[in-house]
């Protein structure tokens, strides 16, 4: 927009940093339709007896609220501590020490890249990948530098560790499983990508966003297992997705204990409310009820693949609570048709594919009666490739 001053002049209003100008804010469409699969949300809302310990835990909170809350959220990281450490095969151990959070795993990366991005230094991920990689640098004046996943979207360990030793990131932002194609590491790539980025000075931190991490097919060993071994690797979770705590905002982080001393030089003064970590530790209380539908999402998500597949569509292989799915020649038409009949999914991931959460059996039915009447209505039936624009 421009305005014109009194003496006549056109200057820009408002006055925004030159590379932001004409960007639109990311977020997906919020829009009110009756089966929503668009954001991977966790679809079981939590049980009376969750609401009711939420709702004292609040109140209790709400009379503290004249006070600045617990800067270092002893108590939180300590539970958080005490979960993560339930997720580990071996004798290890996770320390409050170690864990650190913030409004949403948005928020514990962005922390990271303000420590260890910046002026002069290079953050690193594998498209096609979670867009807000490149929001984070864009906003931490962080160089990005985008290297290539394969056809499957699997990663090329020994192009990812040239790239990693040639372009020498501060940070490398590494999902497991990747969002949008649901990927999940091989178990022996964190190891070797993070020897790759302890190869130069100063060493580059490596970020495994685990946001999915707790939908993973059994066999597939979480990045906290090597927390002990690389003291250059963090791995980020969030309490969003298969903890069905969207609404909370509440991601964290476990990293060598000198990491987080970098984080809280960036991080704003009583970030986490004191609302938000009275409901984050009630919600922990209810931990195997929160996680108890993570089981049943996992064969939704399995039957997915196979009743797409039966479709004759391409689907990739998926280790979260979502699947990517196509390729349509036209998939906006598809993403359309699908809204039109009251299934809301979303339009991202390279050309031509879709991707769908997994909700409940009945909105997983009706994504499959939707999505086959749209496949029916495409030009040529018979090859939803095709699929062109009404
Ligand atoms: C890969 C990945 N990481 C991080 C996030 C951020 O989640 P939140 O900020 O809700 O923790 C998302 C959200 O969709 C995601 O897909």
């Amino acid at each position: 927009m421009t305005q014109t001053s009194p003496t006549g002049e056109r200057s820009a209003w408002p006055p925004l940093r030159e590379e932001l100008r004409g960007l639109e804010p990311y977020g997906a469409p919020q829009l009110d339709v009756p089966v929503q699969l668009n954001t991977n949300e966790n679809p079981y809302g939590p049980s009376p007896e969750c609401i009711a310990d939420i709702a004292t835990a609040v109140a209790h909170a709400a009379s503290t609220l004249n006070r600045y809350p617990d800067r270092e959220f002893t108590e939180l990281r300590t539970e958080l501590a005490a979960y993560l450490s339930r997720d580990l095969s071996g004798p290890g151990r996770i320390t409050p020490e170690m864990v650190w959070a913030a409004n949403g795993s948005n928020e514990v990366m962005l922390q990271l890249l303000q420590a260890f991005g910046g002026p002069g230094r290079t953050a690193l991920s594998f498209a096609p990948t979670y867009s807000m990689y490149p929001e984070y640098a864009r906003d931490t004046h962080t160089r990005w530098v985008q290297g290539r996943r394969e056809e499957d979207f699997s990663l090329d360990l020994d192009a990812a560790r040239a790239l990693i030793e040639a372009e020498r990131p501060g940070v490398v932002l590494l999902p497991s499983p990747n969002n949008p194609t649901g990927t999940a590491l091989p178990p022996e790539a964190v190891g070797v990508l993070c020897e790759a980025a302890a190869s130069y000075e100063p060493q580059g931190l490596v970020v495994v966003d685990e946001a999915y991490g707790e939908f993973r097919r059994a066999g597939t060993p979480s990045a906290l297992e090597l927390l002990g071994t690389h003291r250059n690797l963090v791995v980020s979770r969030t309490m969003s997705k298969a903890f069905a705590l969207a609404g909370a905002r509440l991601g964290y982080l476990a990293a060598d204990p000198e990491v987080l001393d970098a984080v809280r030089l960036v991080r704003l003064p009583y970030h986490l409310s004191a609302v938000t970590q009275a409901v984050a530790l009630a919600a922990l209380r209810h931990a195997p009820e929160l996680l108890g539908k993570v089981d049943d999402l996992r064969a939704e998500r399995d039957a997915c693949v196979a009743w797409l597949r039966e479709q004759g569509l391409t689907v990739a292989e998926s280790d979260a609570n979502f699947v990517l799915f196509g390729t349509f020649a036209d998939r906006h038409a598809v993403w359309q048709g699908l809204l039109e009949r009251g299934v809301l999914v979303r339009e991202t991931g390279p050309q031509g594919w879709l991707r769908v959460s997994i909700g409940t059996p009945e909105e997983m039915a009706s994504f499959r009666s939707a999505l086959t009447e749209v496949i029916a209505a495409a030009p040529d039936p018979h090859d939803p490739h095709t699929l062109e624009a009404p």
